[in-house]
């Protein structure tokens, strides 16, 4: 048996393929190992979708570099949207063997069997078809209790800012019947979450089957599983799926729809499919569907060309929305994408740390408020396992994906317990067991 080292870095989508990745080494001989130093292959499957991703995968190379200096046999691998986006570049830097792709994993075993020194293999072709459906993913076991289960690959939407079309490739939805299987799978070997992933899920289909059609039949094949998933896009979410979400109770009430900007003229040009209007009126549908429902965001500060007052109309809709949690970014150019080519990256760096920091003061506010709002409530608490500041105490997530801690010595990860809130901070909801 030969040792595989992965880090894997970036969105839950490279958690996943990571799983595909070990699962198609296995019966080439390699198995896993999480000691860098015992490994024979070293990989990092990595991510493009900001300028700071991407300098710390540089850093990672040069400690692999490190490791092959002292035993030469070692093979570095890059994997996943920096090997798509940078590819010859990473092979010349004289310090990586193999460079794959997201859609080019069932070729590393020949990538692997052919690298040798002075020898680098690069497979970074993209595909219309590719979703490993049939692969069963070797679970990385982050706590035995919550998957991921990728139900589409690549992305057709084209944000101007966004690198992901350009690493992954165009849509494609995978075989409904494998994603029910993996599902029911996951169940049987004791996990107790899932979480389907795709860019975009409202816009899954296969053989006529829709987003919301997957998650009726993967909730109902499998009632003991919490089922989550990620992202939605407000431009496609739909009412169908909200009256799924709400009359089916393993499907957590919990909603990432990432608004990106407040400005009806900054979501234009980060080519938006939808207005400020729009967005609110969604969030008012999930309300009303479902009262209960956290929404959380992801956010860029500074795009090309915002003003004060673009910045001001994303501060107001945080302020309206309230949401739960957020994402927040600043805008990092990404070469190669629609804004790169059009739009000046003109909001200077310290305009844009100066944004972001306000955007995250507010939202720290909204946090906190949200778990206030909590506090004398009782939830179905999915334990995670010990906390993290003290052995005596459990730690677990909501439906609505707050983190809870409680004093408890009973119960192990992988119980559901019921909870009442007594206290909070701004990140986490402090409970006592029911
Ligand atoms: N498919 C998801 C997002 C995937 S990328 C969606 O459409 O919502 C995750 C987040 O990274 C994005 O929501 C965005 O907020 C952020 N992001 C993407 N490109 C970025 C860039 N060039 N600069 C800063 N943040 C970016
Ligand atoms: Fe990027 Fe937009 Fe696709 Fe999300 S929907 S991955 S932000 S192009
Ligand atoms: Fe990063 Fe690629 Fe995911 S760019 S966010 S790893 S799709």
């Amino acid at each position: 048996m030969k040792k595989l080292y992965i880090e894997t870095y970036g969105c839950q989508m490279n958690v996943a393929d990571t799983e595909v990745v070990f699962a198609l080494l296995a019966p080439h001989g390699y198995e896993r190992t999480e000691d860098m130093s015992e490994a024979d292959v070293i990989m990092a499957n990595t991510c493009s979708v900001r300028d700071n991703a991407e300098q710390r995968i540089h850093g990672r190379i040069e400690q692999f570099y490190l490791q092959k200096k002292a035993r030469p046999e070692v093979l570095v691998g890059i994997l996943g949207c920096m090997a798509e986006r940078m590819k010859e570049e990473l092979l010349e830097s004289g310090k990586v063997d193999i460079v794959a792709g997201p859609d080019a994993y069932r070729s590393l075993p020949v990538l692997l069997q052919n690298a040798a020194p002075g020898q680098p293999q690069i497979n970074v072709q993209l595909s219309r078809e590719e979703t490993y459906a049939e692969i069963v993913p070797v679970r990385l076991d982050r706590n035995g209790v919550s998957a991921f289960i990728s139900i589409m690959r690549g992305c057709n939407n084209v944000c101007s800012y966004c690198v992901v079309p350009y690493t992954r490739g165009a849509e494609r939805s995978r075989d409904w019947h494998t994603i029910v299987r993996e599902a029911c799978d996951c169940g049987s070997r004791g996990y107790k979450e899932i979480t389907l992933l795709g860019q975009n899920v409202d816009s899954y289909i296969y053989d006529g089957c829709n987003f919301a059609g997957l998650l009726k039949m993967v909730a109902e094949a499998c009632p003991g599983l919490r089922v989550r998933f990620s992202t939605s896009n407000p431009q496609d979410i739909s009412d169908e799926v909200l009256e799924v979400m709400a009359s089916h109770a393993n499907i957590c009430h919990h909603i990432h729809l990432p608004v990106q900007s407040g400005s009806d003229r900054i979501l234009e040009k980060m080519r938006r499919r939808y207005t400020r209007a729009w967005y609110l009126d969604r969030v008012t549908a999930i309300r009303r569907i479902m009262p209960d429902c956290a929404i959380s965001t992801d956010v860029i500060a500074g795009f090309c060309s915002e003003t004060e007052e673009d910045h001001r109309d994303t501060l107001s809709l945080f302020e309206e929305v309230q949401f739960d949690a957020a994402y927040m970014f600043y805008y990092s150019e990404r070469p190669g994408t629609l804004a790169a080519r059009k739009y000046p990256d003109d909001v200077p760096q310290e305009v844009k740390t100066r944004r972001l920091e306000e955007i995250i003061a507010l939202q720290n506010r909204l946090s906190l408020e949200s778990n206030r709002n909590d506090v004398g409530k009782r939830f179905a608490v999915l334990v995670e396992g010990p906390s993290k500041r003290n052995p005596e105490e459990l730690c677990g997530r909501t439906g609505t994906n707050k983190m809870c801690v409680w004093p408890d010595t009973e119960h192990r990860a992988g119980d559901t317990v019921e909870v009442e809130v007594v206290d909070c901070t701004q990140a986490t909801l402090l409970c006592r067991l029911v």
